[in-house]
């Protein structure tokens, strides 16, 4: 079996990396671009930083600002048209995973038409043709979703949030500049690099990892465990790390996949719109320990990359520290620790577990999942 390992065509990081666009987008002789972002990130200039280098470079641009968190068919559908309306020619997203998720999901069915009902994207999908032309610009520190090729859209009417796995979508170029997450408030930098850890953790243990994968899921793990704290207090090294570790993440699940945390977060999302770093960061903990005996001694080298000094341990306290220390962390970042607290209804446990069993991210879990199981998960969460 042959491993494979796709990334950007090219990435920039570090403060004021942003004026890389302009350059890329002269090279590549893109014409007009449509800047896809969320209305939070107009109001709080955001998104200015970088349609202002467009307008002083000259380049041409409209911007589709509908994208909401948790993105929805009807917004990529409103997307595709404000593609079509603006003669565009390549897009710019601007934003967290929601608003790259969108611009992925343009940019695929622009030139795959026939999936125009876009839920027929979902799972892993050979497409014809790549996408258009995109280049992405995270605001958060989390979904690595300008080095992923995934994109999660939510299907409104059956309540469910689906993944679409296709090598097609990959951002051409990846922006990655601290800068633009800065103004992030507290809350948000917790979840989003919550989200993060949740990748690194996911993608080490993950059915399909293997050494290249997990030399960057550790080291990613070990950037994230120690930045996180300091991001949160707006700290700009702390800034500048999360940016790099939750990038590095991305380079490795999403060429390896990832496991029941985001099968199980994906529904929380269709279910209450509830903020995807909460939601995984609040069933970490619950996974790991219902995981740790099908995960040879990785737990181990967890608890080291998040400072723990695992000498004379057994194997037994050793998976206990790697657990420990992701819910101190959790807890330190103000992460609420049950889900009750953030709004899950006991009623709906039995549904949330048949909609996670299916999730495309669920069978890459070391440890086999059944409908009871997960339903178990959520229980001991609750
Ligand atoms: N494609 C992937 O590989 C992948 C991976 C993980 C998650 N996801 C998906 O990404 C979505 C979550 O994305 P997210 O967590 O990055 O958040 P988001 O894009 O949903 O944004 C959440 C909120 O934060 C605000 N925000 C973003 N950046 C900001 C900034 N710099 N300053 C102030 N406010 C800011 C936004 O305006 C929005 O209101 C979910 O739909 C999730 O399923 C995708
Ligand atoms: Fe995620």
């Amino acid at each position: 079996m042959a491993n494979r390992m796709i990334l950007n065509e090219t990435s920039y990081f570090g403060a004021g990396s942003i004026s890389e666009i302009v350059t890329e987008a002269k090279k590549r002789a893109f014409k007009k671009a449509l800047v896809v972002t969320d209305p939070d990130l107009i109001k709080f200039n955001v998104a200015k930083n970088v349609t202002d280098l467009l307008e002083e470079a000259g380049l041409a641009y409209d911007i589709f600002s509908q994208v909401k968190a948790n993105p929805t068919v009807k917004v990529v559908k409103a997307g595709i048209e404000a593609f079509k309306a603006a003669d565009a020619d390549y897009l710019i997203a601007i934003g967290g995973g929601s608003s790259m998720d969108t611009a992925k999901a343009i940019g695929i069915i622009i030139n795959n038409p026939e999936y125009a009902d876009v839920t027929s994207l979902e799972g892993a999908i050979d497409t014809k043709n790549p996408s258009v032309p995109i280049i992405a610009v995270p605001t958060t520190a989390g979904t690595a979703a300008e080095v992923t090729i995934n994109y999660v859209i939510t299907d409104e009417e059956k309540k469910r949030k689906f993944v679409c796995v296709d090598p097609h979508d990959i951002p051409v170029v990846a922006v990655i500049d601290a800068k633009m997450m800065s103004s992030m408030p507290k809350g948000l930098t917790a979840s989003t690099g919550m989200d993060a850890l949740t990748h690194a953790i996911e993608g080490y243990t993950t059915l399909g990892a293997w050494e290249l994968t997990d030399m960057m899921h550790l080291k990613a793990i070990e950037i994230i465990s120690r930045s996180l704290r300091k991001a949160v207090e707006n700290d700009p090294q702390g800034r500048e790390d999360m940016a790099l570790g939750q990038y590095i993440a991305g380079m490795g699940f999403s060429n390896v996949g990832l496991g029941v945390v985001h099968g199980m977060a994906h529904p929380l999302g269709a279910f209450y719109d509830t903020p995807h770093g909460i939601a995984n960061a609040v069933l970490l903990p619950y996974v790991m320990e219902y995981n740790a005996e099908y995960t040879g001694e990785k737990f181990k080298y967890i608890a080291e990359a998040m400072g723990v000094d695992t000498t004379g341990m057994s194997q037994a306290e050793y998976r206990a520290a790697a657990v420990n220390a992701v819910k101190q962390l959790s807890k330190d970042v103000g992460i609420p620790e049950k889900l009750h607290e953030i709004g899950v209804k006991e009623e709906d446990l039995q549904a949330l577990s048949e909609s996670a069993f299916a999730d495309v991210c669920t069978g890459g879990n070391p440890r086999p999942c059944t409908v009871e199981s997960i339903l178990g998960i959520y229980k001991t969460a609750f």
